[in-house]
């Protein structure tokens, strides 16, 4: 019986250690890094609607249904497929699921650790006092030094990956949950520092009507749009699927789910109020891609009180935040290894984490190197480097279609005594959560697919 498995990784020590590693997850660079680029690149207003629209009516609820899952199948997500399927009388191919994730996750982790370095790379600059009273263009050159060195990105890159092994070797409750629950409110606080910043620059109306007025959007921006919802919450690739394997009976998957969506929410929504205004006051260009805050966040940290310090704690931070969601992203292939291979963690973690970091060289040099070497697909995008591939692959195509097949097996294919029973909510939210994940859901991800390619 499903109620009586037990995880052979061990329990989260409380229900609030679940809250604070899961919430670790989603809280990231998504949140400070990719959400007011991705917003700069498509236009705001429009963008940012359907990205809130997306976390409340697919994101909450594909949340649930991945905790769900996942705690009642006690395994990694490939097997927690595999003995839910088997439960539920389907189909054995659902494995396919558990591997689509961690494949997913170990190409978000081989960019995203690229991106964290740069991030701690910043961490030095900043408290060097380079910045202090910083020009719009020497904040500039400061970047694109940074991104024309392979052997800068190599090292921090390396670093990043390492410290992301030692981690997940230890297991993931051991360790960075305390990181979470002290780090996570400092981050917060320094955001609202910046964010007061920019309220002083004179154009923090702007930045609130970029964000907010609806304009002119693109099929791809949509899709973006929703890719976003996706990454941001970690959903779609098994990372919450195995922190939900690792939680007690007793935990509300609804409230939990709620808070992780708002605590998200709240983080990429104040990174957009920072740094849009700053982006107006400076004359800079929104839609300038992923170097958007290394841009723009230092002339706030060069002209503020304390800036220096300020500056510094808050990359700090951010390589915190990116931290605690990396492990994430590689756990359900870790605990794969662990459970089917017999391997110790600390092997596991080595090999997919020396495999990852392989894969994280492809990163590296399109932002130098190889940064003339683009490509396209037909329909799908085009002139698109290795980092902006990857990314493309991921979090637009293999996050939303994992979305996808778990509402569908959630909703359509487990027996509603089932989920009933793990999910162990009002009749009223259970309602609501089964429509949404059974018709909702589905049909978004859909259209919006469709959309993308112009097949609508
Ligand atoms: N949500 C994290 C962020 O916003 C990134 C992340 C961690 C992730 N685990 C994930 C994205 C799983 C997709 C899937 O930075």
């Amino acid at each position: 019986m499903a109620t009586e498995r037990k995880s052979i990784h061990g329990q989260w020590s409380s229900r609030m250690m679940f809250i604070m590693a899961a919430t670790g997850s989603a809280v990231g660079l998504g949140n400070i890094w990719k959400f007011p680029y991705i917003a700069g690149e498509n236009g705001g207003g429009t963008f940012v609607l359907i990205y809130l629209a997306c976390i409340a009516l697919i994101g909450v609820p594909i949340m649930m249904a991945e905790i769900m899952l996942g705690r009642r199948g006690k395994q990694s997500p490939i097997n927690t497929m595999k003995t839910l399927a088997k439960e539920e009388g389907r189909n054995q191919n659902w494995v396919a699921l558990g591997w689509m994730g961690v494949v997913a996750g170990f190409l978000i982790l081989s960019y995203y650790s690229v991106i964290a370095g740069w991030a701690m790379a910043y961490v030095f600059r900043t408290a060097s006092g380079v910045f202090t009273g910083a020009t719009a263009d020497g904040v500039n050159s400061i970047f694109s030094d940074l991104v024309s060195s392979p052997e800068s990105l190599l090292a921090w890159h390396t670093i990043f990956m390492v410290m992301t092994m030692v981690v997940v070797s230890r297991g993931v409750k051991h360790g960075l949950e305390q990181a979470v629950r002290y780090l996570m409110p400092c981050l917060l606080v320094l955001l609202l520092l910046v964010v007061a910043y920019a309220m002083t620059t004179g154009y923090f109306m702007q930045g609130v009507n970029f964000l907010f007025t609806p304009g002119d959007i693109t099929g791809e921006g949509v899709l973006i749009a929703m890719g976003h919802a996706f990454f941001t919450l970690s959903l779609g690739m098994g990372a919450i699927m195995v922190y939900g394997s690792y939680l007690p009976k007793d935990t509300s998957i609804a409230q939990a789910s709620v808070f992780i969506a708002l605590a998200d929410t709240a983080v990429a929504l104040l990174a957009g109020l920072a740094i849009f205004p700053i982006v107006f006051a400076n004359g800079l260009e929104p839609g300038q891609g992923p170097g958007l805050i290394f841009k723009t966040l230092p002339i706030a940290f060069g002209h503020m009180e304390a800036g220096t310090l300020v500056g510094t704690a808050f990359f700090v931070l951010l390589v915190f935040a990116a931290w605690t969601s990396a492990i994430s992203l590689i756990e359900p292939a870790v605990a794969w290894l662990v459970e089917n291979k017999g391997m110790k963690r600390v092997h596991a973690s080595v090999w997919i984490g020396g495999a990852t970091w392989l894969m994280g060289l492809g990163t590296v040099f399109s932002f130098n190197l190889w940064a003339d070497h683009t490509w396209s697909i037909p329909f799908l995008f085009k002139d698109y480097d290795f980092f902006e591939t990857l990314d493309y692959l991921t979090a637009n195509i293999m996050l939303p279609l994992g979305g996808l097949f778990i509402a569908i097996f959630a909703a359509w294919l487990m027996r509603e005594s089932s989920s009933r029973d793990e999910l162990a909510t009002y009749n009223i939210v259970y309602k609501v959560w089964r429509f949404l994940v059974k018709f909702v859901t589905p049909v978004a991800v859909i259209i919006v697919f469709l959309k993308a390619i112009n097949a609508i």
